[in-house]
């Protein structure tokens, strides 16, 4: 691909679409709205607080990266959502018991005023939750068709120039990719036919990007994983990106694995086991929402240890996940993983890693980045998947036939490769041997 010979500016307003209005997009929507007022800070979010070097080491230009690319500006930014429930989003909130109270007393009447729109939903993809906010149609593509509508009206009310979506709704049932996913006319006709294999989330996905609208998945459903709304992504010039925020255990893993890797180190096993007390870890009860994790959990070792490059170091690993649905836990996740390592002469040790998280506290900054950063994109010109945002992936969506990178670090450097190549700044190899010269 061309480097974008130019990239329009980030004029007038940004309108953010949130599928689900649970504990993630509302902790986003709070934190946006506390950090805007100077009552917080936007800890965790490479848009607002990183920077990136550029040219040499003895240049000393480390630019804040919000300072180095125009991206929106967080007074620019309003919301809308969709929910199956009827609370606003400082209820919904609330419920959530994400933030303190005093925190959401702060930004009370900002929140209130957020009102989900109805829902596409489908209780066969959710089992274990069921709500009153939903909408009627004859069929899957009537419901798309409402969306659309949804997205229209919003961006003439908010008076936005652009708008991005980012799926937070809960995880769905398992859904092989099929025929009726391969195409977009497959895809309307499927809807047409309420096709079981038609999420919800596609329905999402087909109205946003039809509309132009960049679409981002933070679940590990199938969604926009599919030809055919890759298709109409490249057709329509919308940027897209998924799949399931990359926060906690994982997160956890993909900054330990490539050491070990890095060292040659070898794995026997690694278990992990989580408890968490959310409506998210109330829906992974079902087993089917729990495959969908499940798959995008597991594949992470793989990738980043390569058994088939290293079989003594990692062909006989043992890796194993579990998530436990603990309701006093609340939002306040802990995940323990016991890690079998070996080292010299194939002597054992373990690490044990006890993780008390939260989280949405993780979540939100992910939201917060892939929003301003689609958007980006969009003005630059990039449409369909972007790899580099795979570090912000549990499951990172590539071009077909090629392997995703999940090790955090090669992940952050092709971000920030990325921005440079898109400001026609010089790539970054850290090989600096011109040092020495
Ligand atoms: N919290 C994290 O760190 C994290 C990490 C990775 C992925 N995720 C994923 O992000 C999503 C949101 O997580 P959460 O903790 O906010 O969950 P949540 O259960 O608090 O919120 C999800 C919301 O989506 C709503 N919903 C379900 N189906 C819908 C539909 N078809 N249309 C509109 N709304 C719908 C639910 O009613 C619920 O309010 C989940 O899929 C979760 O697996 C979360």
């Amino acid at each position: 691909m061309e480097k974008p010979s130019k990239i329009a500016p980030a004029k007038g307003k940004l309108g953010v679409l949130l599928p689900g209005m649970g504990a993630v997009s509302t902790t986003f929507m709070a934190g946006v709205e506390l950090v805007r007022r100077g009552k917080a800070q936007p800890v965790g979010s490479l848009t607002q607080m990183g920077t990136i070097r550029l040219g040499k080491r003895t240049d000393a230009r480390s630019p804040l990266i919000k300072k180095f690319v125009p991206l929106a500006d967080l007074k620019d930014l309003s919301f809308a959502g969709w929910d199956i429930f009827k609370d606003n989003a400082y209820q919904s909130a609330a419920n959530a018991g994400v933030l303190n109270p005093q925190d959401l007393e702060k930004v009370k009447p900002f929140l209130s005023t957020i009102k989900p729109m109805k829902a596409a939903f489908d209780h066969d993809f959710v089992r274990l939750i069921d709500g009153p906010n939903i909408k009627k149609g004859k069929n899957k593509y009537e419901l798309a068709l409402q969306i659309k509508e949804d997205i229209a009206n919003f961006r003439k009310t908010s008076r936005a120039s652009r708008l991005v979506t980012c799926w937070c709704g809960s995880t769905e049932s398992f859904v092989k990719p099929e025929d009726v996913h391969s195409t977009p006319e497959k895809l309307v006709e499927a809807m047409k036919a309420n096709h079981p294999a038609i999420a919800p989330s596609m329905l999402y996905a087909w109205a946003s990007v039809t509309s132009g609208v960049p679409f981002a998945n933070g679940a590990p459903n199938l969604t926009v994983d599919i030809p055919a709304i890759q298709k109409l992504a490249h057709d329509h010039e919308v940027p897209i990106c998924g799949k399931d925020f990359k926060t906690g255990q994982t997160l956890m893993k993909t900054i330990l694995a490539p050491g070990f890797k890095a060292r040659m180190l070898g794995l026997d096993g690694w278990f992990s086991t989580n408890i968490l007390g959310n409506r998210d870890g109330e829906v992974l009860e079902d087993p089917g929402s729990f495959k969908t994790k499940e798959e995008s959990k597991l594949s992470v070792l793989e990738y980043i240890l390569q058994p088939q490059l290293y079989p003594q170091l990692y062909g006989k690993m043992h890796h194993k996940v579990r998530i436990n649905y603990y309701p006093p836990r609340g939002d306040n996740k802990e995940g323990w993983d016991n890690i079998d390592i070996f080292g010299w002469l194939g002597y054992p040790m373990q690490i044990k890693v006890d993780f008390l998280c939260r989280d949405s506290i993780l979540a939100a900054p992910i939201v917060l980045d892939l929003v301003l950063f689609m958007d980006l994109a969009q003005r630059a010109g990039m449409r369909g998947i972007q790899e580099w945002l795979s570090f912000y992936f549990k499951s990172p969506m590539t071009a077909p036939g090629l392997y995703p990178e999940h090790d955090l670090f090669i992940q952050s450097m092709k971000l920030k490769n990325t921005l440079r190549w898109m400001m026609g700044e010089d790539l970054i190899t850290h090989l600096g041997q011109e040092y020495y010269d």
